[in-house]
């Protein structure tokens, strides 16, 4: 029998699953935690049992007579001293740091025909991407605007001043270097928002000019090494909000976040970084060398050739992936040449919430 010494009378009293306490029709709380007695405390405990016959514990509530019932499987569950709480899975916690030898056997992928119709290819290509960070659809069909409807099959096409969608092709007057054939290096995209878009979709068109490869580093395993190996670099990384910027005619943004975010534990969460859309620090000198000190360190890691995987994306290929955390890349190409992607964003949480309702269906068969 589950005892519940352990547990905090207002703690447990803010789980109380009672119709009063939270409608039964959608789970959401009804009460205040302002409208909870300030003095709680546990009267009398009983063996019980739930509606639908499972073993619970009912508390009586002093002073206010108020009945809860917990089922025993809950109390098991998520008394203190449980076993770890599931993080919210954005956190390197949740994730499968890699180097490239990790898909020496293959990249994650699936097949355009197979993802679309058969959900249980959809969530593992779902779970590459919130475990690895990325997953490449292969066989997408090359058609313009294709990628706004692979966006759709796990979430929303977040727009944003570049359109619906953008043409990742030689421009004349490009207001990116990305729109020329130019050589990219590791970089997250669009660091000057905040929120920041958290997905990023790349389908191949056309991919016929010399050079235009295409690159994929870890960033939290990146992060991971500098903290390892340079821990004081690592930390002002953290520490150092930097003056994200993009301006063109029509748009001016800014962004002020550290290259390295984490989360009130210290786990990293959040790589920004693009040395394209870097402004003006303006701080104390000593803290400006301190800052360009780490901030080389760290361009220099994630320059290791071994901590970069590299490969080409064919037409029809559809790489998705997640843009808080791994960094892409590409060599340069031959302007003459036929090279053209079209790129979408869209965000993390909507991609998660349709993994999850696709395991809720799973389960449920
Ligand atoms: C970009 C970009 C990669 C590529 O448009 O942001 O990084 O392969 N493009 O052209
Ligand atoms: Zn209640
Ligand atoms: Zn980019």
């Amino acid at each position: 029998m589950v005892s519940l010494a352990s547990a905090p009378p207002v703690w447990l009293r803010d789980n109380c699953p009672c119709a009063d306490c939270r409608d039964p029709r959608n789970g959401q709380k009804l009460f205040q935690i302002t409208e909870l007695p300030g003095a709680l405390a546990v009267g009398a405990v009983h063996d019980a049992r739930t509606p639908d016959g499972a073993p619970a514990r009912e508390v009586v509530w002093a002073p206010d007579g108020h009945r809860s019932v917990y089922p025993e499987a809950w109390l098991g569950a998520h008394l203190p001293g449980a076993p770890a709480a599931p993080g919210d899975g954005r956190t390197e916690d949740d994730k499968e740091l890699w180097a490239p030898d990790r898909f020496a056997g293959g990249l994650p992928e699936a097949d355009w025909s197979a993802y679309t119709t058969d959900p249980a290819v959809r969530a593992a290509a779902l779970d590459s991407v919130l475990r690895l960070g990325f997953v490449l659809l292969r066989g997408v069909p090359v058609r313009d605007r294709h990628v706004l409807d692979v966006a759709r099959t796990f979430g929303y096409v977040r727009e944003t001043n570049y359109g619906e969608l953008f043409e990742v092709r030689v421009e004349a007057g490009p207001n990116n270097l990305a729109f020329t054939g130019a050589r990219i290096t590791p970089h997250t995209d669009n660091p000057y928002r905040d929120p920041v878009p958290t997905l990023q979709l790349l389908h191949c068109l056309t991919n016929a000019a010399r050079g235009g490869d295409s690159g994929l580093v870890d960033g939290f395993h990146a992060a991971a090494l500098l903290r390892a190996e340079s821990p004081e670099a690592y930390e002002i990384l953290t520490r150092v909000p930097v003056p994200f910027v993009f301006a063109d005619e029509h748009t001016e943004l800014r962004a002020h976040r550290p290259l390295i975010g984490t989360d009130p534990a210290g786990r990293l969460r959040e790589i920004r970084f693009n040395n394209r859309s870097i402004g003006t620090l303006r701080l104390p000198a000593g803290l400006l060398d301190a800052f360009y000190a780490a901030y080389r360190r760290f361009a220099e890691l994630l320059l290791r050739p071994e901590l970069r995987l590299d490969f080409r994306l064919a037409p029809g290929d559809c790489l998705i992936f997640d843009n808080t955390r791994l960094l892409h890349a590409r060599t340069a190409f031959a302007e003459s040449g036929d090279r053209h992607l079209q790129g979408a964003y869209a965000d993390i949480d909507g991609l998660t919430s349709t993994l999850a309702v696709l395991r809720r269906e799973a389960s449920a068969k």
